[in-house]
């Protein structure tokens, strides 16, 4: 048994965010998503996914807790965990994969759940060659 405090602490924000998927407002989809996210300075943020009648108005969880962070003034996401009801991990999707390169390291973490446990990715393996502020000069 890994009992890292690297280890104790993703299985923490898996915890934090199932406890955000039960305000997931889901009524077209069904599919309830949580996030939770800890900041370079400390900070905790959590987030669901909520959707709307116009469904391209909806907002995934991830995003959700991103822009909580970035709402308190938050600009440096440390790692970030993932969960739905699935037994399967809940990838992010593109749009949020982008929200979250513009406030997270490459190396930062991005903490995902199977049947076997949390698995943990960074985020230049989802987005590889982002692009970004430095592709603007
Ligand atoms: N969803 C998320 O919240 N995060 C993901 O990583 C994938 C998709 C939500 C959006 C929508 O409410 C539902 O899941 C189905 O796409």
């Amino acid at each position: 048994m890994d009992i890292s405090y690297e280890n104790i602490e993703n299985k923490k924000l898996i915890e934090a965010a199932h406890e955000a998927k039960e305000n997931a407002y889901v009524p077209y989809s069904g599919f309830h998503v949580g996030a939770a996210l800890l900041t370079d300075n400390g900070g905790f943020f959590d987030g669901c996914n909520i959707e709307n009648s116009s469904y391209g108005a909806t907002v995934c969880a991830e995003r959700a807790a991103v822009f909580a962070a970035v709402a308190r003034g938050e600009r440096h996401i440390r790692k970030i965990a993932v969960v739905s009801d699935s037994k399967r991990e809940t990838p992010p999707c593109g749009i949020c994969r982008q929200v979250m390169s513009e406030f997270m390291a490459p190396d930062a973490e991005i903490i995902l759940e199977n049947e076997n446990g949390p698995v943990v990715y960074k985020l230049s393996e989802l987005l590889p060659n982002s692009f970004g502020a430095k592709d603007m000069k």
